[in-house]
């Protein structure tokens, strides 16, 4: 019988550099098989292969945010100017043709850092071997859709990713989900994961971040980068909690900060809360479509810096929670976090006065909630 191991050395032409990424899509790589997989991880060639290319794989990408983000993270914006890049397109059947446009449209952008672009509809063969999962496809909510029913259908997605996940992807791979609803897309993806650690699972409530440090800026006129220690509790969804409790805008306490701007005391609690909890809805109703570049962009920071860390400075994700702050351990709870060294930390030991303790309980019952409308798809 013939075994079916890949052959790097043999593939190789004198003279020319081989990347094992070069294989992806022909039938070489066709035929490798799954145990030969661990053979391949144990070998030095293997190791040189991971530090030339970062492999990541996006889900949706025919779509809005996908057509934004793809590009970026071929420019060298996710992992830097230095790195390789390999992307892994997984779409739905249907989506295949437009797929295939952009990536026709990302070759003829010749980015130099791009190490090939392999489009699928098979979540096994998209995911194998990872380093990287962006997790945006996801089934919008229909005409007459409860969001129970948005959560049970995407239930069903994100059970079928986390599992391929599980199987075919490294079991270092960082995951970030960005479908909605996410936080509980990423419980579920997670929890069909088990031999991956949860830590490599976060949502993204990334933009609902920036969109707080924008409108910061704006109505105190100050800088983007004069913002500090801003942070979103909670869920992706109008009960998160935009907190500028421990907030300095220029070095002053964020309170004092907006009151020399003008704004008054309720500024915060009557307009700058329910904007940024209702941002998405007041770009869908703007632009008759959900936010796309920004989610994108805030996807790229995500990633970037979970990665490449955050110098100290303090940024919201969704991570699994373990009991920070009350909150019941196992939900995907948006926290504060610094990263660094390529991991995520919550920045624990804040005070947490009665109306922000409200406030995070109000996010964490809906999380709760949304928990136990999935628990069919949590094993
Ligand atoms: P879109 O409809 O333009 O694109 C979604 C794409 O996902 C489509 O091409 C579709 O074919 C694909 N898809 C659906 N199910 C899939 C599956 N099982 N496997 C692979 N591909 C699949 O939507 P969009 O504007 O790109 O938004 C994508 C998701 O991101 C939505 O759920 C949206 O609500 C969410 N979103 C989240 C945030 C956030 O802050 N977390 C912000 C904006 C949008
Ligand atoms: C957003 O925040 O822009 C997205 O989650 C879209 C939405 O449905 O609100």
């Amino acid at each position: 019988m013939i075994r079916r191991t890949l052959s790097p050395a043999k593939l190789a032409r004198p003279g020319v550099r081989f990347f094992r990424s070069d294989l992806v899509g022909t039938d070489t790589w066709r035929m490798h098989q799954k145990d030969q997989l661990a053979e391949l991880r144990a070998r030095d060639e293997y190791v040189d292969v991971k530090a030339s290319t970062v492999k990541v794989a996006v889900t949706g990408p025919a779509g809005a945010i996908g057509y934004s983000l793809l590009f970026r993270i071929a420019s060298g914006e996710m992992f830097g100017k230095r790195q390789r890049v390999q992307i892994r397109c997984i779409e739905l059947p249907f989506a295949m043709n437009a797929l295939r446009g952009v990536a026709m449209e990302l070759q003829d952008c010749a980015f130099p850092l791009l190490d090939g672009v392999y489009c699928t509809d098979d979540p096994e063969r998209g995911f194998e071997d990872v380093d990287v999962a962006l997790l945006v496809g996801s089934k919008p909510r229909g005409p007459g859709q409860e969001r129970g029913d948005l959560l049970r259908e995407n239930g069903a997605i994100f059970t079928n990713m986390g599992k391929a996940l599980n199987k075919f992807a490294r079991k270092s791979v960082k995951v970030t989900v960005v479908g909605n609803p996410a936080n509980t897309n990423c419980l579920i993806a997670a929890n069909n994961a088990p031999d991956i650690p949860i830590e490599n699972f976060t949502a993204m409530t990334r933009l609902d971040h920036d969109r707080g440090v924008g409108q910061l800026a704006k109505k105190t006129g100050t800088a983007v980068s004069d913002i500090k220690d801003f942070c979103i509790w909670g869920n992706h969804s109008p009960t998160m909690y935009p907190d500028i409790s421990r907030c300095t805008i220029g070095g002053r306490p964020a309170k004092g900060a907006l009151e020399s701007a003008g704004a008054e005391a309720s500024w915060y609690t009557e307009e700058f809360m329910p904007s940024v909890q209702q941002r998405g809805a007041a770009i869908i109703k703007a632009r008759g479509a959900s936010s796309a570049a920004s989610a994108g962009n805030a996807c790229l920071a995500h990633a970037r810096d979970w990665e490449l860390g955050t110098n100290g400075l303090v940024t919201s994700m969704g991570v699994p929670s373990s009991g920070q702050y009350d909150i019941t351990p196992g939900l995907f709870y948006s926290y504060p976090v610094r990263c660094d060294g390529g991991n995520w930390s919550v920045v624990e030991g804040l005070n947490i006065d009665d109306f922000s303790r409200q406030m995070m309980q109000k996010t964490e019952n809906e999380l709760i909630e949304e928990r136990d409308a999935v628990s069919a798809y949590l094993p």
